[in-house]
């Protein structure tokens, strides 16, 4: 990582210190609370628990440090992907989607959009660019997108959608801050989803909007407040200590997966694999450029979807399970979730086992199906 992200990570377990009285405790306390003790004039102070949460504030504290802006906490990576649409979108706007990209996304758009009269384009995220983005009020990008772990150039997009008029959101969930952070490269907002490596322990849903454009962020903040979309402070807790060993995590978890891709890379049961940090992959010399890490996921083909389901299911090391970024390493068969991708399509979550460990498990499995 570069010294300035080794900077940030830390100081993310200090950032408290400096509210910290005399006999405070150093962790975080929990506030369960709807109401709050409010005689007289409430402004300045916490009024209801759905307008603030003092577990919230010290989440977004942490997450706004990661981002370099403002941040906001939703309940869900969708949820926060709704307030950034609902709020910020009217009724004839139009706006340009990957196709290739987390396939919810889509579906909100064409579910709940298109009957407001907002309507959408999709192209795919290595080609992003191409086409321009006259007439559109948003694009919005994954990079590295989920499953197919293209990328586009994050900066460059920016400056098209900007000179076109529109806005720029990205979607970093496969990158997390610190792999990636896309308001650096011209970005107008990042959306997250925490639920996956910054929490970590695939026990809480969970996710943030970041910008540093001040009105977008009033505007999020106020979809939150008024929709009722907000995180429990439980789960605002969770995160919170995730968030303290996600330095640890992501770093053990992009490591193994460069040692784990380039040896999948050579093994005979496996076409046509994608992981940006092989020198061989399409977007080795823009991942190199744009991103401090190449991330835990890995994308892979098997023969057959009932060598795909074998694999997964009989790895000593691997939960068959949707969802990414946990401690444990985890494996989906994308079909299953309707991507356009091949039956035999993998989507790898590497984890944090000792990567020997785990490559044996997964050697063993991969030779147990045959090429
Ligand atoms: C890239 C991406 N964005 C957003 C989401 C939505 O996150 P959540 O499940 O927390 O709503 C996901 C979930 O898998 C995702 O992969």
């Amino acid at each position: 990582m570069s010294e300035t992200a080794n900077a940030r990570a830390a100081a993310l377990p200090h950032l408290r210190d400096s509210g910290l009285a005399k006999g405070d405790p150093i962790p975080l306390p929990l506030t369960m609370a709807a109401i709050y003790h409010t005689p007289g004039d409430a402004t300045g102070f916490d009024q209801y628990g759905r307008f603030s949460n003092p577990t919230w504030d010290a989440v977004e504290h942490m997450l706004s440090h990661l981002e370099g802006a403002p941040c906001v906490a939703f309940p869900s990576g969708m949820a926060a992907i709704c307030s950034v649409f609902f709020a910020l979108l009217k009724t004839g706007d139009r706006i340009l989607l990957p196709s290739d990209g987390y396939h919810t996304t889509r579906a909100l758009a064409d579910r709940f959009l298109k009957p407001f009269g907002v309507t959408y384009d999709v192209r795919p995220t290595s080609t992003f660019i191409d086409g321009g983005f006259e007439g559109y009020r948003l694009a919005f990008v994954e990079t590295p997108a989920n499953p197919g772990l293209d990328i586009c150039d994050i900066a460059a997009v920016a400056d098209a959608v900007h000179k076109a008029g529109a806005l720029l959101v990205v979607d970093n969930t496969t990158m997390t801050p610190f792999g990636q952070r896309p308001l650096d490269h011209g970005a107008d907002i990042v959306v997250a989803a925490d639920t996956k490596a910054p929490n970590g322990h695939s026990d809480v849903l969970f996710g943030h909007v970041a910008s540093r454009n001040a009105d977008i962020i009033t505007a999020v903040a106020g979809w939150r407040e008024i929709s009722g979309s907000i995180p429990g402070p439980f789960e605002a807790w969770l995160v919170h200590r995730g968030l303290e060993t996600l330095d640890v995590r992501f770093d053990r978890m992009c490591t193994s997966a460069e040692v784990i891709a380039r040896r999948l890379k050579g093994h005979r049961a496996i076409s046509g694999l994608r992981f940006p940090g092989l020198e061989s992959d399409p977007s080795h010399n823009l991942a190199r450029a744009q991103m401090e890490r190449f991330g835990f996921l890995i994308s892979f083909e098997l023969a057959s979807e009932d060598k795909a389901e074998d694999f997964i299911n009989n790895c000593a090391l691997m939960q068959a399970a949707t969802s990414f970024g946990g401690v444990h390493t985890s494996a989906e068969r994308r079909t299953k979730r309707g991507d356009a991708v091949p039956p035999g399509f993998v989507r790898l979550s590497v984890g944090c086992e000792p990567v020997e460990e785990l490559w044996k498990a997964i050697e063993a499995s991969l030779d147990k199906i045959g090429g």
